[in-house]
């Protein structure tokens, strides 16, 4: 039993890290390429879709409230982020931390469980960025019709345009393409631009009955507005700040790690709660939140509030920048769950095909064909708003893991070097926990539901399979 619990060594990790050419990492990357990393894989389908759906069923213009309790949750996460990385800076994730602080059972699930924030997460991206290629299509008079875009559960029979980019993204990653950082820069700017120019144009727009009452009335079920609606709305809308954890894996490349990963990743946070809030409040004053809730136009608010302005005709420019910068997060997200996968399967966790590496291309090529397929069957089959729950409640929970993580290991390696500390421990790794925790508890059960089927399918995997083939 013991060998459950049994750590990875940090010299292991160490080396591994030189011999997959990753000792080579020069560390280039100053406090403001990190916040715009940050950005650049925060930004994406939790704002510019979820924003209606959480408008449009759990808490009206409160949404904005809702944005604000979830970036809280997450920046208590990010601070024992921050230690985590800068403690074991090497490209990594909460998984390799968890490996060598809580042994082999919590990393295995911390690695299973992010396969809901990665793998569920790209799908839940590439369903809203079919909802937006619709609508822009709808512009130019053509549509794609509705049994190709949704899956059975809508009325539907796939999410074809879904499938699509999934594919497309997945195969530029099994080719060893990489971003470069420009054009990481390109996209942040363009994102960042849609945005500001949207709460810009909109804001002399903002009609103040749409925000009136401004937490509409609790409908008599637990979630469907009222204090109850904006905390399940936090809990939804946490999939917005999903990838401010990117910053972490960078932290070997980072300049300076004690002062410039917490400025990274509690920066990029900062800035983009801001800009979620301000953007919110601008959407639903600008159309009745009810107005969110159409069947098929609930994933692209946007359109809606745009429309209501004088400004449609800049609706094609924001629509094909908001298409621009999901590709990126998808590929992000796509690349991460390859990463986490590939050292599962290094240390044995996991069948050696998924860290099998093209001759070639040097990209674990077939982990990225499974990942394709995998994400593509949700992307194709399942409703984005369950899509987008699953992935709020793994992540939720790999945060909670990560804040618990360093409590443990404060005991455990009391003197082991830390670059940065996460400042009032235990005090803020159990705010941590308390508000993801809350989070998830809001959440709808049926999610819960998936959340333990998940992890019951993975502890099969585990006593089943890693056990006996854990290289440690
Ligand atoms: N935060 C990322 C998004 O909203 C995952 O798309």
């Amino acid at each position: 039993m013991s060998d459950h619990y049994h750590r990875k060594p940090l010299e292991t990790l160490l080396k591994e890290a030189g011999d997959q050419g990753e000792g080579t990492l020069v560390r280039r990357l100053g406090a403001g390429s990190l916040v715009a990393l940050g950005i650049g894989a925060i930004i994406g389908a939790g704002l510019f879709s979820l924003t209606g759906v959480v408008a449009a069923e759990h808490a009206g213009p409160a949404v904005t409230l809702s944005f604000i309790i979830s970036a809280i949750g997450c920046a208590f996460a990010g601070l024992c982020y921050a230690e985590f990385a800068s403690m074991i800076p090497i490209a990594g994730s909460a998984y390799t931390y968890s490996y060598a602080t809580m042994g082999r059972i919590w990393a295995w699930i911390i690695g299973w469980d992010l396969v809901l924030e990665y793998a569920v997460g790209a799908a839940m991206v590439s369903i809203s960025w079919s909802q937006y290629l619709n609508k822009l299509l709808q512009m130019h008079g053509m549509h794609i019709p509705t049994e190709l875009m949704a899956g059975p559960f809508e009325g539907g029979i796939i999410n074809l345009p879904a499938v699509f980019i999934v594919v497309c993204m997945s195969l530029l990653l099994a080719r060893g393409t990489r971003e470069s950082a420009g054009v990481n820069s390109v996209i942040v700017v363009l994102k960042v631009a849609v945005v500001l120019l949207f709460i810009a144009l909109g804001w002399s727009y903002i009609n103040p009955a749409n925000l009136t009452p401004y937490i509409p009335e609790n409908t008599g079920t637990f979630g469907h507005f009222g204090w109850s609606g904006v905390l399940q709305g936090a809990g939804i809308i946490f999939f917005a700040y999903i990838g401010f954890d990117a910053v972490s894996t960078a932290a070997q490349e980072a300049k300076n790690p004690a002062r410039n990963m917490p400025i990274g990743i509690l920066g990029s946070l900062l800035i983009c709660t801001i800009l979620y809030v301000l953007f919110g409040h601008v959407m639903t004053g600008l159309a009745p939140y009810t107005e969110f809730g159409g069947t098929h136009d609930k994933l692209a608010p946007v359109a809606t509030a745009i429309a209501h302005t004088p400004y449609i005709w800049l609706q094609q420019g924001v629509i094909i920048a908001i298409l621009a910068g999901y590709s990126s997060v998808i590929l992000v997200m796509l690349l991460g769950q390859s990463r986490v996968f590939y050292s599962m399967s290094h240390d044995g966790l996991l069948p050696k095909v998924f860290s099998d590496v093209h001759p070639k291309y040097r990209t674990p090529f077939k982990s990225n064909l499974l990942f394709m397929v995998f994400v593509s069957l949700f992307a194709a089959l399942v409703p984005g708003k369950v899509v987008g729950e699953m992935t709020s409640i793994g992540t939720l929970l790999a945060f909670i893991l990560v804040s618990i993580g360093v409590m443990i290991m404060r005991r455990k390696m009391p003197d082991a070097p830390r670059a940065f500390r996460t400042p009032l421990v235990p005090l803020v790794p159990i705010l941590g926990v308390v508000v993801c925790g809350a989070m998830m508890a809001a959440l709808p059960w049926d999610t819960w539901l998936r959340l333990v089927v998940w992890l019951a399918i993975g502890m099969w995997v585990y006593f089943r399979y890693s056990v006996k083939h854990s290289r440690y």
